[in-house]
């Protein structure tokens, strides 16, 4: 943990002296999130999802996983659905994003997550059908999609597997993922995984607030947005996207260590 604050510390220090400030590097990749509170990055010094930890948030001195200089902007919605995601006015501000991004000739990749909220108030196809729309518009606006299953909630049966209630609009991301040919993070069974390997108490730590099994605090928001950058990286092997590797952490993740 100290090792990794002074390299946090270090890279602050870089962006923020004079000196330095012409060698930022600035990144031809952009990065645009939608989602909901699980990838929004919170009103409170507390992070509500794992977008804070991908993007970094200056405003929560929570680190970034991606270079200096690369654009991250995170549109996720608390409370969101699909549908509400396009209702209440985000998904025209995502489209106002996405095209300045491409205008400057940025190669723009645009995550989307839902699932939370769907799940209260429909099947699964119907969140399904608003992706593949999602997809195909993100595409006519010449930036590429990423689909991203949900992250887990941190609640546990008394046998230590977590009780799961999203494998059915993870299974529908997956499909729309297939039938549209993007790339895709599964972020749902590789947080299931990790918190299954360090346990309740560990994985309790991350909540945003103690009996809050579903948002992140700030060192749940490193984790898990490290485990998105990861499973990123991984997923665009012949392309060198603007992430910082974090070996340190990304071999907690990996081995099932609990990190805070
Ligand atoms: C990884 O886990 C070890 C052992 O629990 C801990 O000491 C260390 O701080 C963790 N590393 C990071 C980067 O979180
Ligand atoms: C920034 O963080 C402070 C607390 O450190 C919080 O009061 C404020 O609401 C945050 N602002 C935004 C825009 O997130
Ligand atoms: C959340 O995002 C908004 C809009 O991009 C930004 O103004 C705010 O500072 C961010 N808050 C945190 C805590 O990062
Ligand atoms: C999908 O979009 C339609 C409107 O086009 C909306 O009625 C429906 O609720 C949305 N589905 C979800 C799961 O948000
Ligand atoms: C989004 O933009 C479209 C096209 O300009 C417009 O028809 C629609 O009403 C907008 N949606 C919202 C919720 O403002
Ligand atoms: C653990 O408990 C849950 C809920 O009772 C059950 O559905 C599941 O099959 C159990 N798993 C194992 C590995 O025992
Ligand atoms: C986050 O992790 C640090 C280092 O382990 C710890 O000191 C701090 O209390 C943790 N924060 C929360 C909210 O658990």
């Amino acid at each position: 943990m100290s090792m990794f604050l002074a390299g946090l510390v270090l890279v602050v220090y870089v962006a923020a002296s004079p000196l330095h400030s012409t060698a930022v590097p600035t990144s031809t990749t952009s990065f645009i999130l939608i989602g909901d509170s699980t990838t929004a990055n919170g009103t409170t010094p507390n992070s509500g999802g794992w977008g804070n930890g991908f993007c970094g948030s200056t405003n929560t001195s929570t680190p970034s996983s991606l270079q200096l200089g690369t654009s991250c902007i995170n549109i996720a919605h608390d409370g969101a659905t699909i549908g509400i995601f396009v209702a209440d006015g985000f998904w025209n501000i995502s489209v106002a994003a996405i095209e300045g991004e491409v205008a400057k000739g940025q190669r723009t990749f645009v995550t989307i997550q839902f699932g939370h909220n769907d799940m209260k108030i429909a099947d699964p196809e119907s969140m399904g059908t608003n992706l593949t729309i999602m997809v195909q518009e993100i595409r006519a606006l010449g930036a590429e999609p990423i689909l991203v299953t949900s992250l887990t909630r941190r609640t546990f049966n008394d046998n230590g597997t977590i009780a799961d209630t999203l494998q059915p609009w993870a299974d529908e991301t997956i499909l729309i993922a297939e039938q549209q040919g993007t790339h895709l993070l599964d972020l749902h069974e590789a947080s299931i995984e990790y918190c299954e390997a360090i346990g309740p108490d560990a994985a309790h730590r991350l909540n945003r607030l103690p009996d809050d099994n579903t948002h992140l605090n700030v060192n749940g928001t490193i984790v898990f947005g490290r485990m998105v950058a990861d499973l990123m990286a991984a997923s665009f092997p012949l392309f060198a996207l603007p992430i910082i590797p974090n070996p340190r952490l990304t071999f907690n993740i990996t081995h099932g260590i609990a990190s805070y």
